[in-house]
């Protein structure tokens, strides 16, 4: 066994792969066979596949759902979903179709600003460097001219440059605080690069302005790189309807006191630091299924969304709920930095797909359509947990995937979907099923067949 090689990254992907498998796996042969099993079947997209990454030696598969119904702004959106977890297609589902016939979801975009930063020591005078803030200004945006071109044509570019005296933190710390429009792009590539020419330009600024005498003329660059906290790039989406209009629910639970129990879950998740991650991981089961499914970046909205959760020093829900002369609100403000050109978008096959699928929106509005699986995912789980508890629901929806564990047929998994549809899933109880099922027909099979000759003997 060698669990170490030099080169790796040069071998071809075949070769890659033959290495790792004879390397550490007991059954090489068959896990080549395997893996190349999920190699795509047209060689060219199976390059721009491997494209996007590095030392690739198969696809990995994940599930590709969509969830209709959700009435946004007036139109109605078919969302598609990509997510291993069961329970969260089918949950943002039944909310879409719920608030669908309620007025649907209003969704507004609050505002797209993005950040990034260039940090850097001086041992400078910090006057004299604002005396000749203007002028630097003007410097930088002239030396990005080129690479912003195609973005200020589409109504983008730089918006904001500051100073930043950051000497309370460390000693001789400044920072260029950048605010960008990227459009419908994610932006993250244009943002880095006009990042890494503005500290090239400081250098070459402070290095030659006459205001600065010869001992203050080194600028160290620490790093450029957008932020991916973006607390003015936000979407606020909501839902709301009187009371009475909210219907029954299950546990004979009637629309009153259903709304005063999600409101008491909500507001449990503002105070609550435990229940807040929760909560809001429940929000991120929607939001980045269609992040996904659009080929953006979810640990950047996953990063932000979070960060922007504890932006007073506690980490707390990202949704609210308020009961006002008898009408329940529910909403959720998120901060989301999502492209729909650019990036991935238009070369993952599926996400190309996706975005067909939602009739090919802006980066705003698609900010909409994931703010709004998000508070619908959000609705549902509140709703189940206060009425019944997620686990009737969420097991029922495991169910195929402890079939399919335990090895059952077709004929198995629609017997055993019948008997449990009123029955509580559990490991246990399903294998336990499962074998009283094969017993039983084991049986049958001996009764029904007459006993050969040798059998009898
Ligand atoms: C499970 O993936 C998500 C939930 O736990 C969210 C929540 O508790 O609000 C159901």
């Amino acid at each position: 066994m060698k669990k170490s090689i030099s080169g790796f990254s040069k071998l071809s992907k075949r070769r890659k792969l033959r290495w790792i498998v004879e390397n550490f796996f007991k059954d090489p042969e068959n896990v080549m066979r395997e893996l190349m099993s999920y190699w795509h079947r047209n060689e060219d997209q199976q390059k721009i596949l491997d494209g996007f990454s590095e030392n690739t030696i198969s696809n990995y598969f994940l599930p590709y759902g969509v969830a209709p119904n959700f009435l946004i702004n007036g139109k109605t959106y078919c969302v598609p979903m990509v997510t291993e977890e069961s329970s969260v297609v089918a949950a943002a589902s039944s909310a879409a179709k719920y608030w669908s016939t309620r007025g649907g979801f209003t969704a507004e975009v609050l505002s797209t600003k993005k950040v990034g930063q260039v940090h850097f020591t001086w041992a400078g005078n910090f006057q004299r460097l604002q005396s000749v803030l203007e002028e630097l200004k003007k410097q930088l945006l002239q030396d990005v001219a080129t690479i912003t071109h195609n973005m200020r044509n589409r109504g983008g570019g730089v918006l904001r440059i500051e100073l930043l005296d950051m000497r309370h933190l460390d000693d001789d710390y400044y920072q260029l605080k950048v605010n960008f429009e990227t459009c419908d792009s994610m932006g993250a590539n244009f943002i880095n690069s006009v990042l890494e020419n503005f500290g090239q330009s400081l250098k070459r600024f402070v290095a030659t302005n006459p205001v600065f005498p010869d001992e203050e003329r080194e600028v160290d660059i620490i790093m450029a790189i957008l932020s991916n906290y973006t607390p003015e790039c936000i979407i606020r989406c909501s839902v709301s309807c009187p009371i009475k209009e909210l219907g029954a629910f299950s546990n004979e639970i009637d629309a009153e006191a259903f709304a005063e129990k999600f409101y008491k879950a909500i507001k449990i998740a503002r105070v609550d630091t435990y229940r807040a991650a929760t909560h809001n991981k429940g929000i991120f089961n929607g939001v980045d299924a269609v992040v996904m499914a659009t080929a953006n970046d979810f640990r950047a909205v996953e990063a932000c969304g979070h960060t922007y959760a504890a932006r007073d020093g506690q980490y707390r829900s990202l949704s609210y709920c308020t009961i006002d002369n008898g009408v329940f609100k529910f909403w959720l403000d998120l901060p989301l930095a999502l492209g729909t050109v650019g990036g991935l978008t238009k070369l993952h096959p599926m996400a190309r797909r996706s975005l067909e699928l939602l009739g090919s929106p802006s980066a705003k509005e698609l900010m909409k359509i994931v703010c709004a699986t998000g508070l619908a995912q959000n609705f549902a789980a509140i709703k189940s947990l206060v009425t019944t508890g997620i686990q009737q629901g969420h097991m029922k929806m495991h169910l195929l995937n402890i079939l399919n564990h335990l090895g059952a047929t077709d004929q198995e998994k629609t017997i055993a979907s019948t008997y449990f549809e009123d029955k509580v899933v559990s490991f246990t109880a399903v294998q336990h099923f499962l074998d009283g099922l094969r017993t039983k027909k084991k049986a049958l099979k001996f009764i029904k067949k007459p006993p050969t000759i040798n059998e009898e003997i």
